[in-house]
């Protein structure tokens, strides 16, 4: 069974051809990094306009990579949602339109999907179930994976998603866009315990039970830091509106320990609260015990600092810890590829008049907030 998949939810319009043996039979992408620089962050209209002047020959490219004909093809599917509506519409509307010519299934994706499930891709043999910290541009989010379409969400961001704090810090520092890699590569030679940074959500001792997270109130800490070291060199007449390398560096090792001391500590509520004997409501909810893998996925997951940090902690608690590949890490279309086999195996199809989504939520239970809440 081959799927081709297309993912334009963001600013990389990406297509892929996989198999159900877990082959990525041919994977291009072109991001629209360069396009978008200049603004700090992703320009919506400027990237659905983007993708649809490129997709079509990406498309054939990507056939030609692979040596096949559109006959060749059992599914197409596209990221339905979460995303940017311009630039979802771009992709699924490829994919309807190749469905319904070819005579083949179309499979709605939904991208954090695409995330959540790539592990199964890149790795042998990965059951369900397993936990998974899901950290991109656009979520920070805990969930349990207990098989395909059987997710659970325990915990995410109240504000701010993480690569998009890495992001603006990243601005703040006159670094460049995406964030993430710059900084984490400045950290490299920055003191991480010169600044203390808060933790919102975390200094608050009672929040054993909260899996949630919180980065707005750090962005501002690192502002009001940036801030104060400008009005320093400018007293001390060095420079007046920059601060020195050593300054940016010693902020990125310092924020970057701040959001790897946050990630662990609500990784820890979760473990505690699963290793406690469950009252039946709770195990229902999916819980299982005890947790024996965790994932790390989405653009985050890249950097290297935070997930060794989590290895570390991780093996105390006998959890292995994996992520895919770096290339599979980011946005990509062999995860949409791949979750497009994995429903069509499943028999899970989708009708042509599925409606894109700027906003789907990956989770069943609703309640589980209402019945952790109750319990403890
Ligand atoms: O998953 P992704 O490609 O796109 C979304 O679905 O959002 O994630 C992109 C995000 C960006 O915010 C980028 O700054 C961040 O992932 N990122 C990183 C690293 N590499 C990418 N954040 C921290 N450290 C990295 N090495
Ligand atoms: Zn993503």
């Amino acid at each position: 069974m081959k799927v081709l998949g297309i993912e334009t939810s963001c600013d990389e319009t990406s297509i892929a051809i996989v198999d159900n043996k877990k082959n990525i039979i041919s994977h291009i992408l072109k991001s629209q990094i360069d396009l978008h620089k200049i603004y700090g962050g992703v320009v919506p209209e400027i990237a659905a306009r983007a993708h649809v002047e490129i997709i079509d020959q990406l498309i054939l490219q990507a056939l030609k990579e692979a040596n096949l004909n559109f006959t060749d093809i059992d599914g197409f599917c596209a990221t339905c949602g979460p995303g940017l509506i311009g630039s979802v519409i771009v992709g699924m509307i490829c994919a309807k339109t190749l469905a319904s010519v070819h005579r083949k299934p179309f499979i709605a994706i939904n991208h954090l999907e695409g995330h959540a499930l790539t592990i199964r891709l890149s790795n042998a043999d990965f059951n369900f179930p397993y936990l998974l910290l899901l950290v991109s541009g656009g979520h920070c989010q805990i969930l349990l994976v207990n098989g395909l379409g059987n997710y659970k969400k325990l915990g995410e961001t109240i504000d701010d998603a993480l690569g998009e704090s890495f992001d603006k810090v990243a601005q703040m520092l006159n670094l460049s866009y995406p964030g993430g890699p710059e900084i984490e590569n400045l950290a490299k030679i920055g003191n991480a315990r010169r600044f203390k940074f808060s933790k919102p959500l975390i200094d608050n001792k009672n929040e054993k039970h909260n899996f949630d997270f919180s980065f707005s109130g750090l962005k501002t800490a690192v502002r009001r830091e940036i801030e104060k070291l400008k009005k320093d060199s400018a007293i001390n007449n060095q420079n007046d509106i920059e601060i020195t390398m050593q300054d940016k560096a010693d902020i990125c090792a310092s924020f970057q320990k701040t959001v790897s001391d946050i990630l662990i500590n609500r990784l820890e509520n979760v473990i505690n609260f699963n290793n406690q004997k469950l009252p039946i409501e709770v195990s229902q909810t999916g819980f299982t015990s005890p947790i024996q893998k965790l994932v790390i996925a989405g653009g985050v997951a890249s950097n290297r600092y935070i997930f060794s940090n989590i290895e570390i902690w991780a093996k105390k608690h006998d959890i292995k810890v994996f992520t895919p590949p770096l290339k599979l890490c980011t946005d990509n279309a062999a995860m949409i590829a791949w979750v497009g086999v994995e429903k069509l195996t499943a028999g899970k199809i989708d009708n042509l008049n599925f409606k894109p989504r700027a906003r789907w939520d990956l989770y069943q239970i609703p309640s589980l907030n209402k019945i952790i809440t109750k319990y403890f």
